[in-house]
């Protein structure tokens, strides 16, 4: 297991590229499946997660390679298999996205229950609920979801659920109803530039959909499909995490490949927290000088601030000057990250789905532990501003969704090692010298009075005593 080392206080200054988008690329690698033919996919980033489910799909009877050129080319060789057993599954969530391509294409689909989450409860109660109105029969044995239809018809379709759409879902019900008898709708659909993204390519396979980016979708089933070339779209949730870097650390970056529209309401939370973001094409420029002004954030479904950025921009605020509240609709649990961020000296206390955030004027390093994904960013970035060094903890999770990040970082004037997670690769700053370690010993009539709140619960016990 690796971990990162990370000297903070340099000012990220350059250019960086945006990869394309992990939460696009899957669904969209998964609706390979549905196809006849080889499926040429371009800026398929290389991550953990496409590995998992490129396994994935091998073992749905599909080849999965890298091109010399970098494009991902995807091929059923055996239409048979249609289990996506516990180990894969459990590795990945998004392996669920076969369900939908699978029972479109094959009829049948046998694919192991996602289990829990750190980011929060995540089920697909939603899921199944529009594959069923679709006809299929679905059961769930042994930990497994069994669904089958031998043949699929459109049908109206809510995808709405307590905390909005369902990103993943409306992908699921899209994949299989593409292939569907007559029409469906699909009202509450996601509206998320990955949902579009994964229709303009099944349009391209000769799927018909409209409404493609809206909460109403409406899909003519079709008999076939054939495979396609298509290029992923940049990724934003990376484009974002890039911009929150340049803020933090009072630099100036030139971000190249990105989709301004795909920004716009972190882009509104930047200016507002006084980051200068200019568009030309597909390129931003983001600068920031002084400390951040405090913001209140609310992460919704898309064209909202996306829950995927949250964590950073709690890392952000965590350095403004003054009080931000960050609240998050989609994942209202999605707050690991809060006291390894405490570990490096932000003051934040979580009230429900919110943070409260008092801003501090400077973070000192400390050894932190990511716990999923955008938390293992927002440390990182939250270490690139505090003063001296830093180490993450289980960077896997970084590894499961940002191509090359650190490099990435590097290339723009981070100090970040890779190193194996090993005692001793603990930086000297960390370890406490002997004089630090002890304890400072006080005479009995120099003893402060606890603490209020100990106070009042010695009072307590002394009352329940008598
Ligand atoms: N929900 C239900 N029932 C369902 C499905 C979802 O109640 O059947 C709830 C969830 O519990 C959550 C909300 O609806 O509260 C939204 O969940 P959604 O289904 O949209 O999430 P997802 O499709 O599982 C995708 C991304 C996530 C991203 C969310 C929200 C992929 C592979 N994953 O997940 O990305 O946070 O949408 O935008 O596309 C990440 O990249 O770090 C990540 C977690």
């Amino acid at each position: 297991m690796d971990m990162l080392v990370v000297r903070g206080g340099h000012p990220l200054r350059g250019t960086v590229t945006v990869g394309g988008a992990k939460n696009a690329a899957l669904p969209i690698m998964a609706a390979a499946l549905v196809a006849e033919g080889t499926t040429v996919l371009h800026g398929v980033p290389e991550l953990v997660d496409v590995t998992t489910l490129s396994h994935v799909l091998r073992s749905l009877g599909a080849s999965a390679e890298r091109r010399a050129d970098g494009a991902l080319e995807i091929r059923v060789v055996d239409q048979q298999p249609c289990l996506a057993d516990y180990e894969l599954v459990r590795r990945m969530r998004a392996s669920v996205c076969v369900l939908g391509p699978l029972l479109g294409r094959r009829h049948r689909a046998c694919v192991s229950l996602p289990g829990g989450c750190n980011i929060g409860h995540r089920p697909i109660d939603l899921h199944l609920k529009g594959l069923r109105a679709l006809g299929a029969e679905i059961t769930i044995e042994r930990g497994y979801v069994f669904a089958r239809a031998d043949r699929l018809v459109g049908a109206d379709v809510y995808l709405g659920g307590s905390f909005g759409s369902t990103v993943t879902g409306t992908c699921n019900v899209l994949s299989a109803a593409v292939l569907a008898e007559g029409t469906t709708t699909i009202s509450a659909a996601a509206c998320e530039p990955e949902v579009v993204d994964l229709g303009n390519m099944l349009i391209a396979m000769g799927a018909r959909i409209e409404g493609l980016g809206t909460p109403l979708l409406r899909i003519d089933g079709v008999e076939a499909l054939n495979a396609v070339e298509h290029t992923v779209i940049p990724d934003r949730i990376e484009a974002a995490t890039l911009m929150v870097a340049a803020a933090m650390t009072r630099g100036e970056l030139t971000i190249e490949n990105v989709r301004p529209a795909h920004l716009a309401a972190v882009t509104d939370v930047l200016r507002v927290a006084g980051t200068r973001v200019e568009f030309h094409g597909s390129t931003a420029h983001v600068r920031m000088t002084g400390a951040p002004r405090p913001v209140d954030v609310t992460a919704l479904p898309y064209p909202g601030v996306p829950t995927d950025v949250q964590a950073q921009l709690t890392a952000l605020l965590a350095l403004a000057d003054g009080i931000s509240v960050v609240t998050d609709k989609v994942f209202p649990d999605r707050f690991m990250h809060i006291p390894e961020l405490m570990r490096l000296g932000a003051s934040i206390r979580r009230e429900g789905a919110s943070a409260i955030i008092n801003g501090t004027p400077r973070m000192s390093g400390a050894c932190v532990m990511a716990s999923d994904l955008r938390a293992s960013a927002a440390l990182l970035l939250a270490a690139l501003a505090s003063d001296g060094e830093s180490v993450i903890r289980r960077v896997y999770h970084l590894d499961r969704g940002y191509e090359r990040l650190e490099r990435k970082l590097n290339s723009v004037g981070a100090d970040i090692r890779r190193v194996p997670d090993d005692p001793d690769n603990m930086p000297q700053s960390l370890q406490l010298s002997v004089d630090e370690q002890s304890v400072p010993t006080m005479d009995s009539s120099d003893t402060p009075p606890p603490p209020k709140f100990l106070r009042h619960a010695e009072n307590k016990e002394a009352t329940v005593r008598r």
